[in-house]
């Protein structure tokens, strides 16, 4: 699927966002090894802690279905009263998406919805990142 379709898809699920405390609005979608898409968006809550981004959305959703290998993540985010703005993710999300992720190869795409875009790989916003690997003994020494 290509960069744009993706994005397409986390536009259309930031018109879910449930963010009436910060009104920031996020979409996100997920693309898994074997082509589907899981989308997610950010949900608040009265009681500040219990909210989700966007990004742990999508994927919490597709490990919940039993996928694990994903190979790019699309996002878009921006305040309500403004169009979507460049969001790139908080991290914990990036943590998250360690867990599942091979840094050296997830890319993850910012987007505003203009055209504009920046695509990154894990490892270039997560350098020096704590993983699974960090726990069975293989990690990797370079
Ligand atoms: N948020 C996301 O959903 N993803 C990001 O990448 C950044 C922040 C959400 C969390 C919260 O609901 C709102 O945006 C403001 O931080």
């Amino acid at each position: 699927m290509s960069d744009e379709k993706l994005m397409e898809l986390a536009l259309q699920a930031r018109e879910s966002s449930y963010s009436p405390y910060s009104h920031f609005r996020v979409g996100a979608a997920l693309l898994c090894a074997d082509d589907s898409v899981y989308t997610g968006c950010n949900i608040e809550n009265a009681a500040f802690t219990p909210g989700i981004c966007a990004e742990r959305t999508a994927i919490y959703k597709a490990v919940s279905e039993g996928k694990r290998a994903f190979t790019a993540i699309a996002i878009a985010g921006g305040s309500e009263d403004s169009a979507p703005a460049l969001t790139a993710p908080c991290g914990v999300c990036r943590q998250v998406m360690r867990e599942f992720c091979d840094p050296e190869e997830f890319r993850i795409i910012l987007g505003a919805g203009t055209g504009e875009k920046q695509v990154y790989l894990l490892k270039e916003l997560l350098p020096l990142s704590f993983g699974p690997d960090n726990l069975n003994g293989k990690e990797k020494h370079s």
